[in-house]
């Protein structure tokens, strides 16, 4: 009796050592394929950082010396860079869209200016963290910077940036007020930018791509 009732123990002390280390393997496989699940996003987060982002505002309808456009011309200029590049985009909306017509706009325009506004937008950029160079382009508008690309900016985190201006005008400037950027993109680095002339981008892409192309040269991408 007593030798069946050992016998027994021993089976039993053999099942459940045999459970625990199958529970122990269990245990070790799901460490090694949480280990390799977060090599696997490390390598991806590493590979998301050190991209670049295009930001633009850029506006349709009637505008100055090009009648009524169907795409914006500092758009048609964030498009070569962002190709060139191989850069994301991310277009600045209003909430409240400005007026097509061109003496309409230019009067909002001066009101906002004048308030010092800061209008509404819609959207966030995702992954803002993963971007390390930011380009940044506008109309100029009343020798500035339009408002909503101020709301932009104040809206994100722009430490260890870096930002690169470009804008279109009526002539081939940058105006000066890019300098403006850093003081409310806070501990961003200013860049070289690029002025053009709007005109330009409609009537003579070619030309202006010409431009971009220089211009990412020199400040050392490897752009096509
Ligand atoms: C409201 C408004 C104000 C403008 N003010 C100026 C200006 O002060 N200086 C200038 O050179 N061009 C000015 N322009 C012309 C635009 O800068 C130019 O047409 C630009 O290429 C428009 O770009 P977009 O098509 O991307 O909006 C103004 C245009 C608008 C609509």
């Amino acid at each position: 009796m007593k030798k069946i009732f050992v016998c027994m123990l021993s089976l039993m002390m053999l099942f459940l050592t045999a459970c625990g280390n199958t529970e122990g393997a269990a245990e070790k496989k799901t460490t090694t394929v949480e280990k390799n699940v977060k090599s696997d996003s490390e390598k991806q987060n590493m590979e998301a950082k050190n991209k670049i982002l295009v930001v633009y505002f850029s506006r349709t309808g009637e505008n100055y010396e090009v009648g009524n456009i169907k795409k914006g011309n500092t758009h048609i200029m964030a498009d070569m860079i962002a190709e060139a590049v191989g850069a994301d985009t991310f277009e600045i909306k209003t909430v409240k869209p400005y007026p097509a017509d061109y003496r309409e706009c230019t009067e909002v325009a001066k009101k906002e200016l004048a308030e010092n506004a800061r209008p509404a937008i819609e959207g966030k950029v995702s992954n803002w963290q993963n971007y390390d160079t930011v380009f940044l382009g506008y109309p100029i508008w009343w020798s500035e910077l339009p408002m909503p690309v101020y709301t932009f900016i104040e809206s994100y985190d722009w430490q260890g940036k870096t930002v690169i201006p470009f804008c279109t005008s009526a002539g081939d400037v940058l105006t000066g007020k890019e300098d403006n950027i850093t003081k409310y993109a806070k501990g961003a680095k200013l860049r070289k930018g690029l002025g053009i002339r709007g005109k330009r981008t409609q009537d003579n892409p070619e030309s202006v791509k010409a431009d971009v192309l220089k211009w990412l040269k020199e400040l050392g991408f490897n752009a096509r």
